[in-house]
């Protein structure tokens, strides 16, 4: 869907995110004709630099995180959109520079790719120099808080200055294809959606697996985790977009609605139901305490957890979660694993099966679903599972991986002004309500995360988490 010229003001614009992740979206989308003339891009940061210093620091960012081809004429158009100011973000320097290049006739988006403790300062100095009109947009990162307390407060620094459909909470897991595709699939399909409740599905399965450790950000992660850093918001939101009921319309609070109405769902969890784990180290690569620069840290580098929908859809089913660093490959997927049939009418030896329909997130993106058929030859009838594969690359070709980043689809909503895939408030604080007493449970006991090694499927005690009930968790793999 095209759009009118905009501007969009990087806070950060020098950072980490911005070069690794924002600059290199807007580029693809500029690149695929999506950014219209007239439209310009401003990066806004403390450092004393000018124009051209900026554009050139862009440009080797591009070199370094944009996969592909770089044309000459492309990246010359790219850079003449672009400006660089000197913000103090708690002063008064650069604001008037900034009002100049940010223009009151077209949408403005301000992204605050920066600490939080700044957005409360950013979102003050905006109002103070008349940068905030009713078509004025404010883009916000994780982490939105540490725990309830701090993001109900973040949440009154921004609503102090802005309306709640001014405010884009960022969830870069909305934005990824697949997660997308996770309602059309469960809301596109006659064939899903009445087998979707706990009469015939035995249990869900949600892991995000990621092979990389926290070198470089230790200092941060160690102070976060992988329930606030991952469990928190991502699994989350992929939990509450597979539970929850169908909203009526594909509108951003209709959607928004249903997936809050999960949250609120959720029992605490038992301490029994809970697994922590560190990463040890591997060869040359060092372990979960050593990047962490502190031998005795209790920050878990894995989470594994069972939890219950209390809700009429879902009482009696089930959901395991589980993401870590440092695991056997990159592989996210959520299994929706079936219930047996009832009865078997084939003997014995034919054994008993189950479907699973696995979504798979990344890598290789697409849906598998295991049907059970005979096996063939003349055995007799013995039954065997057999996926029903499809990889979105070979259905849909190639292009259609290149066309998967979730920050160039999520900028260009908010330049569209389309929130359905972004965190509404209360959503986020829901959220921190139901992690707070897990995460105060382990604090105040003082558990110890349990080590595992790194390229394993994580702790034993998270096998053991699905054993006990009789099931298995499914393998990891990319
Ligand atoms: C980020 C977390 O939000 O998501 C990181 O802070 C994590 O720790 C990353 O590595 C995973 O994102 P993706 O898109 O690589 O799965």
């Amino acid at each position: 869907i095209p759009v009118d010229p905009f501007d969009l003001v990087i806070f950060g614009g020098t950072g980490d995110l911005a070069r690794r992740k924002i600059l290199p979206a807007l580029f693809r989308r500029f690149v695929a004709g999506q950014i219209p003339d007239g439209s310009s891009i401003v990066g806004a940061a403390r450092s004393e630099i000018d124009d051209a210093e900026y554009k050139s620091l862009v440009k080797d960012a591009l070199r370094e995180f944009h996969p592909g081809d770089l044309p000459e004429d492309m990246l010359s158009g790219f850079l003449n959109i672009l400006h660089y100011v000197q913000v103090d973000a708690t002063g008064d320097q650069g604001w008037d520079a900034l009002a100049k290049l940010a223009r009151p006739d077209v949408v403005r988006a301000f992204y605050f790719s920066v600490g939080p403790s700044l957005f409360g300062a950013l979102a003050e100095r905006l109002h103070h120099h008349g940068l905030v009109d009713p078509e004025t947009r404010i883009v916000v990162e994780k982490p939105f808080g540490r725990d309830l307390e701090t993001a109900r407060a973040l949440n009154t620094s921004l609503a102090a200055h802005f309306e709640e459909c001014q405010i884009y909470r960022i969830d870069h897991y909305l934005g990824k294809e697949t997660v997308q595709n996770l309602m059309a699939i469960r809301f596109g399909n006659m064939l899903f959606e009445p087998l979707w409740n706990s009469q015939y599905v035995d249990h869900i399965q949600i892991t995000v697996a990621e092979t990389v450790g926290v070198q470089g950000r230790g200092e941060y992660y160690d102070r976060s985790g992988a329930m606030r850093d991952m469990v928190q918001n991502h699994l989350m939101q992929l939990l509450c977009l597979i539970a929850m009921e169908p909203p009526a319309k594909f509108d951003p609070d209709a959607v928004r609605d249903e997936k809050l109405k999960v949250i609120r769902a959720l029992d605490p969890v038992e301490p029994a139901d809970l697994v922590r784990g560190q990463y040890l180290a591997d060869g040359d690569r060092a372990g979960y305490l050593e990047d962490a620069e502190d031998p005795a840290s209790k920050t878990e580098s894995f989470a594994a957890m069972k939890v219950h929908v209390s809700n009429w859809r879902w009482a009696g089913t089930p959901f395991y979660l589980r993401t870590g660093k440092r695991l056997k490959a990159r592989a996210s997927e959520i299994a929706v694993v079936f219930k047996e049939t009832p009865h078997s009418i084939f003997d014995e030896d034919a054994g008993r099966h189950r479907n699973t329909l696995s979504i798979r997130l990344q890598p290789n993106e697409g849906i598998d679903l295991d049907v059970t058929i005979k096996e063939p030859g003349p055995g007799g009838m013995r039954l065997i599972d057999v996926p029903l594969d499809m990889t979105f690359s070979e259905a849909l070709g190639p292009e259609s991986e290149a066309s998967a980043d979730a920050y160039e689809r999520l900028i260009m909503d908010v330049i569209r002004g389309n929130q359905t895939l972004f965190m509404r408030g209360d959503e986020v604080e829901a959220a921190w309500a139901w992690t707070d007493p897990i995460i105060q449970g382990w604090e105040t006991r003082g558990d110890r995360p349990e080590p595992y090694e790194t390229g394993s499927s994580g702790p034993e005690d998270a096998l053991a988490l699905m054993h006990r009930d009789g099931r298995r968790w499914r393998e990891i793999r990319e």
